[in-house]
């Protein structure tokens, strides 16, 4: 199954329940840019890539940017649109590796909660990391979190509890290969007081962090910044000047 199958049949539907609390995570991902002084300074648009249902976006309108809001999934889009009335945000349905869909003079690019491994191959990542190099400002930034997910998880390990509640069960399990990971999502749901269980897999890369800042400073960026926020990788890279 593609990963856009995966979301669009299986995922979306309870991406929001599976995250939690909304406000919370949005306002610790605030926090998190206000913290790196993520912060207006030149034109103040901010396109964020694999949008979801919105944390970061809500968090980056918050601080005062407009914020063009790419995703391949009108459902996460949907619940977006609803939570940012009034707020300066478009959403933009499509691929973000289709980049002539949302090219544009920005001084942010964002690719947040773990979206970059949603991509094919490590090739096409460092091709989008050129691409967005020359959409940004000079001195632009560039802001991805993601999981390393080189270091394989064994046996019982890879059976992850995500969240439980008497309605529904989320659990996933991963089975690693050279290069990627295949997530399966099981969802245990009850209906009419029967439990239902629905699995869905799809494929995540396996990108090391020190892969990932070497593809960076070759795409004319330099990291200014590295921080592990509970299991995931934070990466702020600067636009080199010309
Ligand atoms: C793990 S979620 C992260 C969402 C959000 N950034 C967050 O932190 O909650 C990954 C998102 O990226 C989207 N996505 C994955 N691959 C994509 C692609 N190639 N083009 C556009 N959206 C993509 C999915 O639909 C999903 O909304």
């Amino acid at each position: 199954m593609s990963v856009q199958s995966h979301y669009d049949n299986h995922l979306a539907a309870f991406y929001a329940w599976m995250t939690g609390n909304f406000d919370v995570k949005q306002q610790e991902q605030e926090a998190y840019f206000v913290r790196k002084e993520v912060i207006p300074s030149g034109n103040a648009v901010a396109i964020d890539l694999g949008a979801g249902h919105g944390l970061q976006t809500v968090s980056l309108a918050r601080l005062g940017f407009t914020v063009y809001a790419v995703d391949f999934n009108q459902h996460l889009l949907s619940e977006l649109n609803a939570r940012v009335k009034g707020m300066p945000v478009r959403t933009i349905l499509a691929n973000l590796t289709h980049t002539a869909q949302y090219t544009m003079p920005a001084e942010l690019i964002v690719c947040m909660g773990d979206t970059l491994t949603h991509l094919d191959s490590a090739e096409q990542i460092a091709s989008l990391f050129r691409e967005w190099q020359q959409m940004l400002s000079s001195g632009g930034k560039l802001v991805l979190s993601f999981r390393d997910l080189t270091p394989e998880l064994k046996h019982d390990e890879r059976f992850i509890p995500v969240r439980a509640d008497d309605e529904r069960i989320h659990t996933c399990f991963l089975e690693y290969f050279p290069g990627f990971v295949r997530v399966f999502d099981l969802l245990q749901e009850k209906v009419n007081g029967q439990w239902i269980q629905k699995v869905s897999s799809y494929q995540k890369l396996r990108l090391g962090i020190e892969q990932v800042k070497i593809m960076l400073t070759a795409a004319g960026f330099t990291v200014q910044d590295h921080e592990v926020i509970a299991r995931m990788h934070y990466l702020v890279a600067v636009r080199q000047n010309a």
